[in-house]
């Protein structure tokens, strides 16, 4: 479980964390997406204790991450943006002494459990610095997992991989996600939609949006879009002809046609063509255009820029 409360982190005057508030539950795997500087980072190094809030609190599993500490540390698991890499390290030795350092009752036992869950038990004599960075990553989440944590944070542990090993990793954390609290954070919102039961969408330091991934986009999605393109009709011709049309909300320039905001459940298509074909226009295509999740996050956060 973690509880985050009026979560607050400045550097010097720079707001980079404002004021968030959420809840991640045993079982729920909870996605943090926003663009590069949105705060992700900051926000997982307070709630895992390697820095203090500016104001504000967290809890992990019941912990205060600052009057707790200790406490924290035990449940949670952490894998950083950069893991830092010993690369005279042996795999083994690396996981084996994360193990001690967190004080595991069978160190060696464990190293060995949790190196065959990330798939790296055959790897384990292999020096760090000859591993490929997805399995440097998988190296992390060893580390990460190896006091058996109740909470796991990962921070963009896709980052930099290739296609086959962000496909193993997102694997991973939806199965992490069955028996832990899983927080991960991801600028791809496709990853999120893929990985995650919940997404918290932030923009430079504030929540912006949350939810499942299918309400969110039904609370994003405004209304429905078509797309028209009609043969004689000038922008303003196209506006003011489809424009009485009840349900439809909005006509613009797209294209070689026309975009037709509408009303959500309203079926427009038929009172389209025929006010086209009445208006001695012609129709030359007419389709209903699907707003992915990914437009409905750029029109989000590039809004919330300008404004
Ligand atoms: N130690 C720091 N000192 C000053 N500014 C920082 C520091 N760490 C991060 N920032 C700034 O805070 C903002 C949020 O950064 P970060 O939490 O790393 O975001 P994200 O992980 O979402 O990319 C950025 O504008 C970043 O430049
Ligand atoms: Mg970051």
């Amino acid at each position: 479980m973690i509880e985050v409360q009026h979560l607050t982190k400045r550097y010097g005057n720079f707001l980079a964390v404002d004021n968030i508030s959420f809840t991640a539950k045993s079982g729920e795997v909870v996605g943090l997406l926003g663009p590069n500087g949105a705060g992700k980072t900051s926000t997982m190094r307070m709630l895992t204790g390697f820095m203090p809030p500016t104001e504000g609190s967290a809890k992990i599993a019941g912990f205060d991450v600052q009057q707790d500490s200790i406490e924290v540390r035990k449940r949670v698991g952490y894998l950083p943006e950069r893991v830092p890499i010993y690369p005279d390290m042996t795999v083994n030795d690396y996981v084996l002494f994360w193990a001690r350092v967190r004080g595991v009752k069978n160190p060696k036992q464990q190293t060995a459990h949790v190196l065959t869950t990330v798939n790296l038990y055959d790897r384990r004599s292999t020096l760090v610095r000859n591993l490929s960075k997805g399995m440097r990553q998988r190296l992390g989440l060893a580390q990460a997992l190896v006091h058996q944590p109740e909470v796991v944070i990962l921070d963009e542990p896709t980052i930099g991989i290739d296609p086959q090993q962000v496909i193993e990793v997102r694997d991973s954390v939806r199965q992490l996600g069955q028996s832990h609290t899983v927080l991960f954070s991801t600028h791809i919102l496709s990853e999120a939609e893929q990985v995650c039961d919940r997404v918290i969408i932030i923009n430079k330091g504030k929540i912006i949006a949350q939810g499942a991934p299918d309400t969110l986009r039904k609370q994003l999605q405004k209304g429905d879009h078509l797309y028209a393109q009609i043969s004689g009709a000038n922008a303003a011709a196209a506006s003011k002809l489809l424009g009485t049309i009840s349900g439809v909300e909005g006509v613009s320039p797209q294209g070689e046609g026309y975009a037709i905001r509408v009303k959500p459940g309203k079926e427009v298509r038929g009172e389209v063509a025929q006010k086209v074909i009445e208006g001695g226009y012609r129709l030359l295509e007419l389709r209903p255009v699907a707003m992915t999740l990914e437009d409905m996050f750029l029109d989000l956060v590039t809004k919330e820029q300008d404004s």
